[in-house]
């Protein structure tokens, strides 16, 4: 086995594609107190793939309407620029993660439907302890296993001994690969958000959140991740062989004075939605 470090895997990130040049700008523009719908409906006029992705997503994330979102200014003004911009995000990001993984021993797309249940259910338990920004855990959760991809190009050779330690010893795929890689995919996904230039809290996020204890810019925001992720294995959305040993870590439950039984509630709140696989696409 060639000797695998996290600096080879951090070069392997410079061939990841980089954000496109559209997502950028539509964060940028999010963020301008200046904008207006007007100036991201015109922007991403420029992508007919995109506004189609956005549009589709956005009906079938927010259900909940009356009316559907027919325009990029309907879905402003009904679901506000922050949501916006994260189903760009997320349209962009879901071309990279439904690359098939075979490493993981992960079905074409099933990297996608676990994020993408993981941070729906991130969305949920966000409004529930009035987290400041439900887009922020929707996003970081998106994003949280973006290392497997990463890691997936490293994991033939070092696989199989990855896959025995877990299945004889029983312990967890990330501990798995701390011992027999020296890194983790959550440390690897933390250099990829790096590389994307993200916010050094859902940078954070992502690398902690199998180890959620170790946060401290947002820890609050590591913990969203961290029990989204958890619980979207034990509902069984995604489960490459990781899923079958996820501790979910008291602490981040109690750091967001929540009570078990809440995540209970959210998970049967949301049961629905995963059956509705439009959300996938
Ligand atoms: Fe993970
Ligand atoms: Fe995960």
């Amino acid at each position: 086995m060639s000797k695998l470090s996290l600096e080879n895997v951090v070069a392997k990130v410079d061939e990841l594609p980089s954000l496109p040049q559209i997502v950028v700008r539509v964060m940028e523009l999010t963020e301008d107190p200046e904008s207006t719908a007007f100036d991201i409906q015109e922007l991403l006029s420029q992508d007919q793939n995109m506004t189609a992705q956005v549009l589709r997503m956005a009906n079938s994330i927010y259900y909940g309407y009356s009316r559907r979102i027919a325009t990029v200014t309907d879905a402003i003004i009904l679901i506000g620029f922050n949501a916006v911009r994260s189903i760009v995000l997320a349209a962009s990001v879901s071309k990279i993660l439904k690359r098939e993984l075979k490493g993981y021993v992960m079905d074409h797309g099933e990297l996608w439907v676990h994020s993408q249940c993981a941070a729906v259910f991130a969305r949920l338990l966000a409004k529930k302890t009035k987290f400041r920004s439900i887009e922020l855990a929707y996003t970081a959760t998106l994003l949280h296993d973006i290392g497997k991809l990463i890691l997936n190009s490293y994991m033939d050779e070092a696989y199989q001994e990855v896959i025995n330690a877990v299945n004889e010893e029983k312990i967890t795929f990330d501990q798995a690969e701390n011992r027999i890689l020296g890194f983790s995919h959550a440390e690897a996904g933390g250099k990829v958000a790096e590389k994307w230039n993200l916010p050094a809290d859902l940078v954070e996020a992502i690398s902690y959140h199998h180890d959620p204890s170790r946060a401290e810019i947002n820890p609050r925001l590591t913990s969203i991740v961290h029990i989204s992720d958890a619980v979207t294995l034990q509902m069984g959305m995604g489960l490459g062989i990781d899923g079958m040993l996820y501790p979910l870590s008291q602490e981040t439950v109690d750091l967001l004075g929540i009570e078990n039984s809440d995540l209970e509630n959210l998970m049967a709140e949301i049961v629905d939605l995963f059956i509705d696989k439009d959300i996938f696409n």
